[in-house]
């Protein structure tokens, strides 16, 4: 390892990757945690891939060049779907950590055999997710309900949550899900966990969300641990963010965090 601390640099387009660093709060010590919300490229799934691979190339030789980071979380699962297999390729020596959407977890849980898939057009779009489903849905009697959520990143990241136009876009994409008896619904974008009480009480209560950070914060902490990372001390979070950000949002998701100053792009 580089350094006595473990340097952990995460990213996503905006607030949404600050549910697995919550999730990584629960798991990490001894640790700085360098995030970075690219709101200025935000959103992310409703860009190019060439585009988002170019955010996620530079959000990460940031990261290497000023915090000398021992590990990378990818925590969006838009950016994983087009930059990681490249990352990998660059920074060999580096831990790096993709969010995928959770259908391996999803296809555990459901007794129904309906599963709802809620993410950005980007990530359903990917090559990533195409292959992921056809892999773990071979030979399944499964059927998946999957939909993307064009305008959603927005609203959230606006802080504008238990709205009604936020209420009514859920409302139209679960409604075929409903209809059909889905038990389990994948959250397959990291900022949709902030809308998890809405989709719950659209469904009734009655479905099982799958999120992905406390599989993310795990993996860390094993790989971490195998380059001699001690897992005893202070963690600090420090937050960059690339254009404005809603700060009530961010201290709604997590208590504890320092800004640092705006990473220049
Ligand atoms: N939170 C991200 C994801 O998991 C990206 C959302 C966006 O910027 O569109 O896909």
């Amino acid at each position: 390892m580089k350094n006595e601390k473990l340097k952990i640099g995460v990213f996503d387009s905006g607030l949404g990757g600050l549910t697995v660093v919550k999730a990584l709060t629960g798991v990490i010590q001894n640790a700085d945690i360098f995030y970075v919300a690219d709101t200025k490229n935000a959103p992310y799934g409703e860009k190019t891939p060439e585009q988002i691979l170019q955010y996620s190339l530079d959000i990460t030789q940031y990261f290497i060049e000023t915090h000398q980071i021992d590990a990378l979380i990818v925590a969006c699962n838009t950016a994983t779907s087009f930059a990681i297999k490249k990352l990998r390729a660059l920074y060999p020596n580096l831990i790096i950590i993709g969010t995928e959407p959770g259908v391996k977890p999803a296809l555990e849980k459901t007794k129904t055999g309906k599963i709802g898939v809620l993410a950005t057009p980007a990530t359903l779009q990917g090559e990533k997710y195409q292959t992921l489903v056809k892999q773990l849905s071979k030979g399944k009697n499964v059927v998946l309900y999957e939909q993307a959520c064009p305008g959603l990143v927005e609203q959230i990241e606006r802080g504008a949550i238990a709205c009604d136009t936020t209420k009514t876009l859920l409302n139209t994409w679960l409604s075929p899900m409903k209809k059909n008896n889905v038990d389990t619904i994948v959250l397959g974008c990291t900022h949709y966990p902030l809308v998890a009480s809405i989709i719950e009480s659209i469904m009734d209560g009655d479905i099982t969300l799958i999120e992905t950070g406390s599989a993310i914060a795990n993996r860390l902490l094993a790989l971490s641990q195998n380059i001699g990372h001690q897992n005893e001390g202070d963690l600090s979070l420090f937050i960059h963010h690339t254009d404005t950000i809603n700060k009530e949002s961010i201290d709604s998701i997590i208590a504890d965090y320092n800004f640092l100053k705006s990473m220049s792009t």
